[in-house]
């Protein structure tokens, strides 16, 4: 069975409680558990890591190279400044999905530039916890896993690999 590794960055421990009017009031445990969900009925293994650290958010996509073939990345506000995590994950050699509970080209303007974007097979934002279910589904299809609407998405530009 494919394994994907979702990793939350920074804060995303706090979903619950952590401005409900943006990011609701599931925690991450609940999010974690639909994407575990999905992936039981889409045939993959779903493990989750998160950490407000941004040394070890890159050791576990230097671990996930060879051991995951995907990533589901909530990266949190590293999204918007890790070059770090934005090289990690051009090194890693499977399918990687961006995914933010809000949208964040409709907040801040800090919020609009993504450094994991330009690395990423695609993006899932603004859909709240149904997100992490979109991400999932996506991986399958990428990995043309769990039916035969599977192999549509698109691959990572060459260039970024
Ligand atoms: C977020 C969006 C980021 O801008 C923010 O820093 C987060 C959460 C989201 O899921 O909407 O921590 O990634």
């Amino acid at each position: 069975m494919s394994r994907v590794l979702l990793l939350s960055g920074p804060n995303l421990g706090l979903l619950g409680q952590r401005q409900p009017e943006i990011y609701g009031d599931e925690t991450l445990a609940d999010h974690v558990r639909a994407a575990t969900e999905a992936g039981r009925r889409l045939g993959l293994e779903v493990d989750h890591f998160q950490s407000d650290d941004e040394a070890r958010l890159l050791a576990a996509v230097h671990d996930a190279r060879g051991n995951a073939a995907a990533l589901v990345v909530n990266a949190g506000a590293l999204t918007h400044t890790s070059w770090s995590l934005h090289d990690a994950l051009a090194a890693f050699d499977g399918v990687v999905v961006e995914l933010h509970l809000s949208n964040p080209a409709a907040r801040e303007p800090f919020r609009h530039t993504s450094v994991v974007a330009p690395v990423a097979n695609g993006s899932i934002a603004g859909f709240g916890g149904l997100g992490y279910e979109l991400a999932i589904e996506a991986v399958a299809r990428l990995l043309d896993v769990g039916g035969p609407a599977g192999g549509r998405g698109t691959s990572r530009p060459e260039e970024e690999r």
